[in-house]
């Protein structure tokens, strides 16, 4: 009887998805899984590791609770990690083990990623491994991380296909570069970027509410001009120009992951010029303020531009790594210097 129930939920749950998707994601059915894709699915863990995502939840809840900023953090290394070259944990490696070719965290797009987010997908790692999941990887782990994080947050839910390995090669500078924009960015040039990775307008409006938590540096804040002056104005005094200093992207709910993002931007009070400059694209411009006012059309177009991300290709030689941080071959004690000579053996 209860399981004929829970069927019928289900497909009532489908047949709203079906008929009407804003509903749906209203209803909790957000970007349900469809398909698989390659060697990666949605369930590849769960009969060899069934605590997997219980692991994660109860990690993430923890480290939450002491430093709400790895939500944030999380969600900004995955993107950074997935966008350039799909999500294979190449962006957690860490600089002072990789040539001076190769360091892609020292980038200026890079800079600021969240010390705590990284531990704490390490940790995860950990955790993991001692539960005798061997082959989960870090990609695997910063995946279903930054998805509980979001939901601990208030944020939707959606399918992330799982089953990927680890790069071993670092990411690519020259894709760091072409890939992850400046914040000083042009509306054309984050709609040219977003679609040379296959994302469209919508994508990109949605994505960029990911800025509805976490916070900048506030250098970054030197390209923002605009209507508003007092806001202006008053976030440059609050954060002078140190890198030391942050500034929250939501100015009005900055720990919460919901829509409010978008009602700042028709308020004038998006933080980075490039919130701002959605409102100078006129497709966009309807999504942002359509979203200021519809908080599940939003989550629904977030949780398939996330699922979207999660899809990306990857390639090139992988392995589970055992330290999210260094490929397994690399020796605890080999460090190599700026011009690639390895310092200790
Ligand atoms: C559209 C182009 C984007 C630009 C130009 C941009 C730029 C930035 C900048 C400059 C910061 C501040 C970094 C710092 O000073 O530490 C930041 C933070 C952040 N970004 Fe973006 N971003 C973009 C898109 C995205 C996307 C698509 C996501 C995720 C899906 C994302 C997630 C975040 C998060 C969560 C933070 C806060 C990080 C923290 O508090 O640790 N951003 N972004």
């Amino acid at each position: 009887m209860a399981s004929s129930g829970a069927m019928v939920l289900a497909m009532m749950g489908l047949l709203a998805a079906l008929v009407c998707p804003a509903a749906a994601a209203a209803a909790g059915f957000i970007s349900m899984p469809t398909d698989n894709v390659g060697d990666h699915s949605y369930g590849v863990h769960a009969t060899f590791c069934p605590n997997l995502e219980k692991i994660v939840l109860d990690k993430v809840a923890e480290a939450r609770r002491w430093d709400i900023g790895v939500v944030a953090g999380l969600l900004r290394i995955f993107f950074h990690d997935c966008f350039p070259n799909g999500c294979d944990a190449s962006l957690l490696l860490e600089p002072s083990h990789l040539y001076s070719s190769e360091r892609a965290r020292e980038r200026p797009q890079n800079q600021g990623l969240h010390q705590g987010a990284l531990d704490l997908i390490q940790r995860i790692r950990d955790a993991v491994r001692d539960a005798k999941c061997t082959e989960v990887s870090c990609a695997d782990i910063t995946m279903l991380a930054t998805r509980q994080a979001i939901k601990l947050s208030g944020g939707p839910d959606y399918g992330v296909q799982l089953g990927r390995k680890d790069s071993i090669d670092p990411a690519r500078i020259d894709q760091v570069n072409q890939f992850l924009p400046a914040p000083d960015a042009k509306i054309w040039k984050l709609i040219e970027v977003f679609q040379s990775r296959g994302f469209d307008r919508t994508d990109l409006a949605a994505l960029s509410g990911a800025h509805t938590i976490g916070k900048t540096s506030c250098p970054n804040l030197a390209s923002r001009t605009g209507d508003a002056a007092w806001f202006v104005e008053a976030i440059k005094m609050n954060c002078p120009g140190s890198w030391d200093k942050k500034q929250v992207l939501d100015v009005d709910t900055p720990d919460d992951f919901d829509h409010k993002y978008y009602k700042n931007i028709v308020d004038g009070k998006g933080v980075l010029s490039t919130d701002m400059e959605l409102l100078n694209d006129p497709f966009i411009k309807d999504l942002v303020h359509k979203w200021a006012t519809d908080k599940n059309f939003f989550f629904w177009k977030f949780g398939e531009a996330m699922a979207k991300m999660a899809r990306l290709p990857v390639g090139g030689p992988s392995e589970y790594r055992e330290n999210c941080f260094k490929r397994n071959s690399m020796r605890e004690t080999v460090n190599l210097t700026a011009e690639g000579f390895a310092a200790s053996a």
